[in-house]
């Protein structure tokens, strides 16, 4: 196969349903792929991509350029959105990236994400609760979409009846972050302007409160943090931790809820294996990798070129950009033995689905801690589970997400809440 023969349409409806097949394709034929449709290079392998995470030459401040290719069009609901999340940090760049991750992780520190296990277990049994006396239904609606926005919402300090509202935003942000990029969404950013609008008055007010009053939780550990960072750190402005709270909840959400529903849809595929994972709580930690490596949440990541340089061969130029497709590195052969083969014993299971170098996810220990209690418990309280459609993928390019998962388990749920 030549390159322009490859399929490199990752929003083409064969990509949509099966991401990996269509990376292995490119892996093997053209791993440094100049695609036409995405006008971008696809990067496949494993060690490409590990090495495009330190490369300077690639750069994560992919919002401005496109602001400042915009200016001059006058204002819409768009330009206004990406000016609201130009300044996040996941879009930024040393040093305002150094600066605002080291403000935020040590405020992630302090929440001690590892003690909050007692508590995530207790609002996943609040929600299996709710879901058996539902009976068989929508296991994303159910337990998948609710837990994450409540965990994050409680790590940030907002008061319990507030959390709807922060499902209903992170969904309208998740609407521009994972657009089609279609006219079929043409009102996304007018919606999404209007979240992250609402989003950030109710954020600038809970900022003003927590200085008022400080409490234990991570807002306050935040606006703590300038006062005791190094002397010649500035702490985040009032603007700042309010892009810091709507990135958390947009960064953690969505991506948490994949990673649960994602994990379910491929241990209950086959029902030896469920029923061995479900039976022992210590295989469901490698069971969880194992659902990350081969079907994570995030499927392409953006980089935007800001030096030439080559790769295998191909000159890539500054003011081009890079797509770092993870599921052709989740499963290169060259690093995964049997990289198709969900392993329970797969030692140094060392997949990107959180990323690497400076940007890897910050709230990994937090996502790994959700999906853990939420996969082992539906597993342990809903016998037999079972998924009754087939996955109705949303055709996005960053997101690997089904809009629903169907369940059915059989009668008589055994051992109740732990
Ligand atoms: C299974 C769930 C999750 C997955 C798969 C995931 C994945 C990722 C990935 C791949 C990145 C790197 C982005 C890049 O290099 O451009 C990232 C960054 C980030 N994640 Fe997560 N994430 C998850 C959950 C969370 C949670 C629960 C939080 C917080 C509550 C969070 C907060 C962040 C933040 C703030 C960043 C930006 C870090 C930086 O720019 O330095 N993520 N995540």
């Amino acid at each position: 196969m030549t390159p322009t023969d490859l399929p490199d349409d990752l929003l083409a409806p064969e990509a949509v349903a099966d991401p990996a097949a269509v990376a292995a394709v490119l892996r093997e034929h053209d791993p440094v792929h100049w695609s036409p449709t995405h006008r971008s290079w696809l990067l496949t392998r494993y060690d490409d991509i590990v090495a495009a995470f330190r490369n300077p030459a690639l750069s994560s401040d992919r919002v401005r350029p496109v602001l400042a290719r915009r200016e001059g069009r006058g204002p819409s609901a768009e330009h206004r959105v990406l000016s609201l999340i130009s300044d996040w940090m996941v879009v930024s760049d040393p040093p305002a990236h150094t600066r605002l991750r080291r403000l935020a992780g040590g405020a992630f520190k302090q929440q001690q994400i590892a003690a909050m296990g007692e508590r995530i277990q207790a609002l996943v049994d609040e929600l299996v609760d709710a879901f058996l006396t539902t009976g068989p239904g929508d296991l994303v609606a159910g337990v998948a979409y609710p837990l994450p926005a409540t965990v994050i919402a409680e790590m940030l300090g907002a008061p319990r009846a507030d959390r709807d509202r922060f499902r209903e935003w992170s969904d309208e942000l998740a609407l521009v972050a994972f657009g089609t990029g279609g006219e079929a969404r043409a009102d996304r950013h007018a919606r999404a302007l209007r979240g992250l609008e609402e989003m950030a008055a109710y954020f600038r007010d809970l900022v003003a409160d927590r200085r008022r009053d400080p409490a234990g939780d991570m807002l306050s550990a935040m606006i703590a943090g300038e006062s005791t960072g190094p002397g010649d750190e500035e702490g985040l402005t009032d603007d700042e931790l309010v892009g810091m709270c709507a990135l958390l909840l947009f960064a953690g959400h969505e991506t948490t809820t994949n990673a649960i529903a994602n994990a379910v849809r491929l241990l209950t595929a086959d029902p030896a294996l469920r029923d061995r994972v479900a039976a022992d709580p210590d295989l469901v930690a490698p069971a969880v990798e194992e659902a990350l490596r081969l079907q994570g949440p995030i499927k392409v990541l953006v980089r935007w070129v800001v030096a030439d340089h080559d790769l295998r061969g191909r000159t890539i130029r500054a003011g081009e950009r890079v797509q770092l497709v993870l599921p052709g590195a989740n499963r290169d052969p060259e690093r995964f033995r049997d990289p198709d083969v969900l392993d329970l014993h797969r030692e140094r299971n060392q997949h990107l689905a959180f990323g690497r170098g400076i940007h890897a996810c910050i709230g990994a220990q937090l996502a790994r801690l959700e999906t853990r209690h939420a996969v082992g418990t539906v597993l342990r309280r809903l016998p037999g589970l079972r998924v009754t459609a087939e996955p109705d993928w949303i055709p996005t390019l960053a997101s690997r997400a089904a809009g629903s998962l169907p369940v059915t388990f059989d009668a008589a749920p055994v051992g109740g809440r732990r």
